[in-house]
């Protein structure tokens, strides 16, 4: 019998073709015509299979994947929302997806419009005064934001300003895009409440702060109730405020981070608004700042006198920091998600998400530990069981889970507590999806009582069972080569 888990190349029979160019656009490419310098010198390893062969193992392989399309994806801090149809559509919509980035602007008006909107539509969003749609990724526009933070401070002669202050409870990225634009990180500690504490912000304070990053709704799904005591703090020592955008989903038409004192911040529009992400994109991190700071965005961005028009790099702009404008499809897809919900709509999505965590936070409260009680935003993070007699860990958990047909929560993060197990359900989901979910939760809290092998030895219904995460992590295969040489590496 064929087994089409095999890898492509394992099925490779010399001579078998799965393609045929028409022949007039082969004539299109003659070899003699291309440059020497482009030309393979090298065999190329290819697998020599039919089209149906290769449909056949990619379709397999994709029915293996777990997305939010086949269940439910609570994954904390990542916004695993359900993306619209409609999003799709405009995305491969031909007016749009055949453009060319180099075309004259008045033969892209339509677009550079969707663009230049939705510009705006961040702008109106979040209260800030401009958006640059070029960074790629949450990271991306960290650094982006970073970047204008240091730029700011240099260009008025402070080169002192090299620090970025961080709480404990922040996502890895934000330490790791600091130290990336060349400044420094100053850690500090949340209170008990999980929150950012006052005495432990000012005690760092001083002329060397260039700025102090912050999510909020902060990383336990808690808002922070001080943000504007803290904004204060920190302009009144000179540093700007960076708001990471992860958790914006929490506030959509509620606060705005403008209103809270912040000068730069990015927003996942993967997250919040719905597009596709997972795997390292496509995604996009646009950029927003205030007034101020507004010359040193990065371009293209779009502009209208009479038409539209992009703004190349000039005078105190950062520079280019992506291809031409970004991910363009993928900025299409969220302006159609706000246009889809429109205003009104758009309001509700942080109060529904905030009702749906809460509600999960309450029905399993009395099973798994809550370490920061009352009430939470958009996560909530539990600290494992609350009866940890039989050493059942929040990785066992996570992986049982899986056995009945949901995706793990995010675990281990925030660093807070040892068994974190972050639950974000979006607004998305309904409730007898969220019931559902309970049960399982409740479930698995009795079999960790009267059964835990089973959890240990979780998940038993996936392709693959528990995999060896380290090893995963630092021994990367992304190719049949790298796959070969790793074979023939262990002999
Ligand atoms: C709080 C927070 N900040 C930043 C990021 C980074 O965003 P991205 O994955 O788009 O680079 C994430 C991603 O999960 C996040 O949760």
């Amino acid at each position: 019998m064929i087994n089409y888990n095999k890898m492509i190349f394992e099925s490779s029979n010399p001579g078998r073709i799965g393609y045929s160019l028409p022949r007039q656009r082969f004539t299109d490419y003659q070899v003699e015509k291309l440059d020497n310098k482009l030309l393979r010198k090298a065999e190329i390893l290819l697998p020599e299979v039919s089209e149906l062969d290769v449909l056949r193992h990619f379709t397999n392989i994709s029915n293996k994947n777990f997305g939010v399309e086949n269940g439910f994806y609570p994954l904390g801090s990542c916004t695993m929302k359900y993306n619209p149809k409609i999003n799709e559509e405009m995305a491969g919509n031909k007016a749009f997806k055949n453009l060319h980035p180099l075309q004259p602007a008045s033969t892209t008006q339509g677009a550079l419009e969707v663009y230049h909107n939705l510009q705006t539509y961040l702008s109106d969003i979040s209260g800030l005064f401009e958006f640059s749609l070029n960074p790629y990724a949450g990271a991306h526009g960290e650094l982006v934001g970073l970047m204008v933070i240091k730029a700011y401070h240099e260009d008025r002669g402070d080169f002192k300003r090299k620090k970025i202050i961080i709480p404990d409870s922040a996502h890895g990225t934000n330490p790791a895009s600091t130290t990336v634009c060349g400044m420094e990180v100053v850690e500090i500690t949340s209170n008990k409440r999980g929150r950012v504490d006052l005495e432990s912000l000012k005690a760092v304070l001083n002329d060397e702060i260039a700025g102090m990053m912050l999510t909020n709704p902060n990383t336990l799904g808690i808002f922070e109730n001080d943000i504007c005591e803290i904004t204060k703090l920190v302009h009144a020592a000179g540093g700007l405020m960076y708001y990471d955008g992860a958790n914006l989903n929490a506030l959509l038409g509620k606060v705005r981070p403008g209103d809270m004192g912040f000068d730069v911040m990015h927003i996942n529009l993967h997250k919040t608004f719905s597009t596709p992400h997972g795997g390292g994109g496509p995604g996009s991190g646009p950029v927003g700042v205030t007034e101020v700071l507004a010359k040193y965005l990065p371009n293209p961005r779009v502009k209208k006198l009479e038409e539209y028009y992009f703004v190349e790099n000039s005078g105190e702009a950062l520079g280019q920091i992506s291809s031409y404008f970004g991910n363009y499809l993928v900025a299409l897809r969220a302006y159609t998600y706000i246009r889809t919900l429109g205003k009104e709509n758009l309001k509700l999505v942080g109060p529904y998400a905030t009702l749906n965590a809460n509600y999960i936070s309450n029905a399993l409260k009395t099973t798994y530990e809550l370490p920061i009680p009352g009430f939470c935003m958009h996560e909530v993070v539990f600290n494992g069981l609350i009866d940890k007699d039989n050493d059942v860990r929040t990785l066992d958990i996570a992986k049982r889970l899986l056995d009945f047909g949901m995706h793990a929560p995010t675990i281990y993060f925030p660093l807070l507590f040892p068994q974190s197990i972050m639950i974000e359900p979006t607004e998305t989901e309904s409730k007898e999806t969220i019931d559902d979910f309970i049960d399982v939760m409740r479930k698995i809290a009795i079999e960790a009582k009267e059964e835990p092998d089973k959890l240990k030895e979780a998940p038993t219904k996936t392709p693959i069972r528990r995999t060896d995460e380290v090893f995963a992590a630092k021994m990367m295969i992304f190719s049949y080569k790298d796959y070969l040489e790793y074979i023939n590496s262990r002999g």
